[in-house]
């Protein structure tokens, strides 16, 4: 049973035909064309925290492909009706996969527990691989490819961080984190990272002027994730000059993009002079989250298709 849970569940033979598969049903979608490459098909989201960009897109993203998703909420009793493992083995009777946005890892690991059905990890504390998947895609498309280039992330070694850097160890990609002390990626995550792919290129460091001098992509996410809101004013305070503005941008080359998952508290990692500047590819970017994520669907649902349709 293949799940996505981390981008360790994939190899990066596979990661690269997940992207080019999501492209290559973006650019059908803008020429008019929407096959149903899913029709029938059917995957639940399971989800514990808030979301926007996540929920809509895979709701979207398998209506658009001739399939359907179902938001489940609390009713369902995840985790207080019933054992995990009897409602695991019943929900994947019903439904071809399931998407789950969980405040804790092991939530979406325990989900997987039984094979059931492929679970596709929505965001967690730890990492959001759906999230690096548009992002690449992102760069992708500004510059023509994602080979060698070089990711700057400006703030908190946070969940998204974490994939980021994953994500570029497994394309050959540069990845920098510039973060106050006591921000820094998880040790164990690092080292898993490090263990897989030892010749990434990853770096953490203080300075984010130095770092974004050579960033062909400058990224940035919210100095307090979902979970952490009581520690939202000492994060203020470590993170405050760790704001992506317009003094920030001077140091970069003029080429650079700027990315931030969303949604983002403007004024305070992001300026609105820059997330809303021409370098800008915020929303771009959050619409990547459903192509990247149709080709993620398609290579976990119906994979004769990508081998009919994609070279
Ligand atoms: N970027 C992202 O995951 O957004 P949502 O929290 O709105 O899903
Ligand atoms: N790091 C943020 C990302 C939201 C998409 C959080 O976990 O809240």
């Amino acid at each position: 049973m293949q799940h996505l849970i981390t981008l360790f569940d994939i190899t990066p033979d596979e990661l690269r035909l997940i992207l080019k598969t999501g492209i290559e049903i973006k650019s059908r979608l803008l020429a008019g064309d929407r096959p149903d490459i899913l029709r029938n098909h059917v995957i639940a989201l399971l989800f514990e925290k808030p979301s926007l960009r996540t929920r809509v897109s895979f709701e979207s993203g398998m209506t658009q492909l001739g399939g359907r998703g179902l938001f489940l909420t609390d009713d369902v009793g995840w985790g207080k009706r019933e054992s995990p493992a009897d409602f695991t083995r019943v929900l994947g009777q019903f439904v071809d996969a399931v998407v789950c946005r969980a405040k804790q890892h092991d939530r979406v690991e325990q989900l997987a527990q039984f094979d059931a059905m492929p679970v596709i990890n929505g965001l967690t504390d730890l990492c959001h691989p759906c999230q690096a998947l548009a992002d690449v895609t992102t760069i992708q498309e500004a510059f023509g490819t994602y080979e060698g280039k070089h990711l700057v992330f400006v703030g908190d070694g946070n969940n998204v961080a974490h994939s980021l850097a994953l994500i570029c160890a497994m394309l050959d990609m540069r990845f920098t984190l510039a973060c106050p002390d006591g921000y820094e990626m998880d040790a164990a995550w690092m080292k898993r990272v490090a263990d897989h792919y030892p010749n990434a290129k990853i770096e953490t460091v203080r300075d984010p002027a130095k770092a974004v001098a050579t960033a062909d992509a400058i990224y940035t996410d919210v100095w307090t994730s979902m979970g952490q809101e009581a520690e939202m004013e000492a994060r203020r305070q470590a993170f405050a000059n760790y704001q992506i503005n317009g003094q920030l941008m001077a140091a970069a080359p003029p080429t650079a993009r700027v990315l931030h998952c969303l949604p983002a508290v403007r004024g305070e990692e992001i300026t609105n002079e820059v997330a809303d500047s021409e370098q800008s590819d915020l929303i771009r970017q959050a619409g990547n989250r459903m192509h990247a994520q149709k080709g993620l669907l398609v290579w976990l649902l119906n994979r004769a298709w990508i081998k009919a349709n994609v070279q």
